[in-house]
């Protein structure tokens, strides 16, 4: 043994950052704070299968934001940079600045937020105020017919530009996601970029996925990324960006004449398991280390037992290092159809 690997009690050993059985690092953490949402989006919680009747979780089985921050410090120690907070839509959990507020003391990290926007004018200073250091605003169209058809809720776009203009004068930087169903919102691509163009604000085109199980997907609905990028080139042209860090889910373009960028995720007809550093955590405890996941792991048992940090720190290491997930590379009809998690109950 060399001095080099010989801890001293002056110098602990940093612990070993945890990689899984295909050599990828946790890098990502997202956290889902609850499974509710004030929207029905027709690609993820269609009302047809969510009716009014649909069967949420209880509040005694969401973790408490003590809870999260404790399970978030011991992903911190892992090597996890990244911590994002989704739902559902996780501005319906009350007092969310506080959970904020308590993950902004773990360290430097990139703490930020998926929100539909509904409610985001009124938190966005509250939010900011407390750490969240960037927002990124789920909008799909800015054609009102088209946005209340795919909200299924007859939520209007203006509270959503509302919201995108809160968060930008509470200084937060702000992304915004569209998913791209063929046949409901390719027309609207175009009017987002011109929206867009020469703002602060990257706008990311998301392929339709098969999360879940309910939302029906077919691979004639998914309009891929290259066309949606043929689509804007031809009339913005484009020239693609180097990724900014090693498993970035986006594809980056910029525009030519310096207006700024866009992203494409490409993630049914380009898949990017091979630099998937993502593990989700469920509001009710469990960890899930791919979004087609079938079954999590109980961390919230973990977690309610008189369980050390190093336990629970065990506990996640043996789960990720373990780890073989690829879906989106293997992905095939019968897959597709398989019982899986739904994205608002997961996270997006
Ligand atoms: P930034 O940190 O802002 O770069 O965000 P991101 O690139 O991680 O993307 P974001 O969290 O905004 O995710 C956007 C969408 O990409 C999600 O809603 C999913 O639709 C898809 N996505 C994100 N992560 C994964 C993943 O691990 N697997 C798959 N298949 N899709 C993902
Ligand atoms: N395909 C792709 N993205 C989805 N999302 C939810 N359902 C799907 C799906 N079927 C993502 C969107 C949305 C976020 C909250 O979840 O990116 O913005
Ligand atoms: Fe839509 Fe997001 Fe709600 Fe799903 S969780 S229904 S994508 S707003
Ligand atoms: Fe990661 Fe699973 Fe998505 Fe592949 S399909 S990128 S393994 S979450």
């Amino acid at each position: 043994m060399t001095t080099r690997d010989t801890p001293t009690l002056a110098e602990p050993a940093l612990a070993a950052p945890a990689l899984d059985s295909l050599g990828r690092p946790l890098r990502d953490l997202r956290i889902s704070v609850t499974d509710r949402c004030n929207f029905r989006c027709v690609y993820c919680m269609p009302k047809e299968v969510f009716g009014h009747d649909y069967r949420f979780l209880p509040r005694r089985e969401l973790l408490t934001f003590e809870e999260i921050e404790r399970v978030s410090r011991v992903f911190v120690g892992l090597g996890v940079q990244k911590l994002r907070i989704t739902g559902g839509e996780p501005l319906l959990r009350r007092g969310l600045e506080h959970l904020i507020g308590q993950l902004a003391t773990l360290g430097d990290l990139d703490l930020t937020l998926t929100t539909n926007g509904a409610l985001l004018a009124q938190k966005a200073q509250a939010l900011a105020d407390a750490g969240l250091t960037r927002v990124t605003v789920s909008l799909d169209s800015l054609d009102d017919e088209v946005f209340r058809a795919m909200n299924d809720v007859d939520f209007p776009v203006a509270r959503v530009l509302g919201g995108i203009d809160a968060a930008e004068a509470a200084g937060l930087p702000v992304k915004v996601n569209v998913v791209v169903k063929r046949g409901l919102n390719e027309g609207s691509v175009l009017d987002i970029v011109r929206r867009f163009r020469g703002t602060e604000h990257a706008v990311r085109f998301i392929e339709f996925m098969d999360v879940g199980a309910t939302n029906g997907w077919r691979m004639d609905d998914v309009f891929p990324a290259a066309e949606i990028v043929r689509t804007i080139g031809a009339e913005f042209p484009l020239e693609p960006l180097a990724a900014g860090y090693r498993g970035e889910v986006a594809q980056r373009y910029r525009y030519l004449d310096g207006a700024g960028e866009i992203g494409v995720i490409a993630s049914v007809t380009q898949p990017f398991c091979g630099d998937c550093t993502r593990a989700r955590l469920s509001a009710d405890g469990k960890l899930y280390t791919c979004l087609f996941s079938v079954r999590g792991h109980d961390l919230r048992s973990v977690l309610r037992a008189e369980t050390t940090d190093e336990e629970l720190d065990e506990t996640i290491r043996a789960v990720w290092t373990r780890r073989t997930d690829r879906y989106s590379e293997l992905r095939t009809e019968r897959t597709s159809s398989m019982r899986k998690v739904e994205m608002s109950y997961i996270g997006g």
